[in-house]
């Protein structure tokens, strides 16, 4: 693919993820196994997009999705943790069971805003799972504990699978580490 002509290394092959999908997804499957109810995926956009269709498949309960876009302020790399909401969930969730996926969760910020808000909705549980974490990141401000984690990884930035640079990279099918020429040509 022409996309990793601009990475340093994979990180994560295509092959890796499903495997690793597929294993959050009986998880998952089990967790809920007891509960007549539905589960309410919520997919957090854009990065998340590749993971939640691959994971909800994986999934053997009566699942109904939604969908969020949050925008933290004050730009750059780093989260502030002031989060603005682009676009809410269609439908309630008081009274469900939740599931945040999330594509990867670095400073914890954005995460630890949204999980407070959503349980303030009246949510009957809300778990977090995410595809990728980076712990070593965390800001001491987070108060989220990680449900369900594809992969720990390093303090490196990454791409591919629905992560981007400016953009670019999301159709990406594995995860990689981009070259640094291609941040300091920017
Ligand atoms: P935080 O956990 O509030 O700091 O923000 C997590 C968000 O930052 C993710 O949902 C991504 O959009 C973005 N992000 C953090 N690290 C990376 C990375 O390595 N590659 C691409 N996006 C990243
Ligand atoms: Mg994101």
């Amino acid at each position: 693919m022409i996309l990793h002509e601009d990475l340093d290394r994979i990180l994560i092959t295509a092959e890796d993820i499903k495997k690793r999908v597929a294993e959050l997804g009986r998880a998952i499957t089990e967790e809920y196994r007891d509960a007549p109810e539905p589960v309410v995926l919520v997919c957090i956009l854009k990065g998340s997009v590749v993971f939640f269709s691959d994971l909800m498949r994986q999934i053997d309960h009566d699942c109904r999705l939604d969908f969020m876009i949050v925008k933290s302020y004050g730009g750059g790399t780093e989260s502030s943790g002031n989060v603005r909401f682009v676009k809410d969930l269609d439908n309630s969730i008081t009274g469900k069971h939740v599931v945040i996926v999330e594509d990867i969760i670095d400073s914890g910020l954005t995460l630890t805003f949204l999980k407070g808000n959503l349980i303030t909705r009246g949510a009957k549980t809300l778990k977090i799972c995410t595809l990728l974490d980076k712990p070593v990141r965390r800001s001491p401000k987070s108060t989220i504990t990680v449900d369900y984690c594809g992969f720990t990884i390093p303090n490196e930035f990454v791409v591919g699978y629905g992560l981007d640079y400016d953009e670019k990279y999301r159709n990406l099918p594995d995860i990689g580490v981009l070259k640094p020429e291609v941040y300091t040509k920017a």
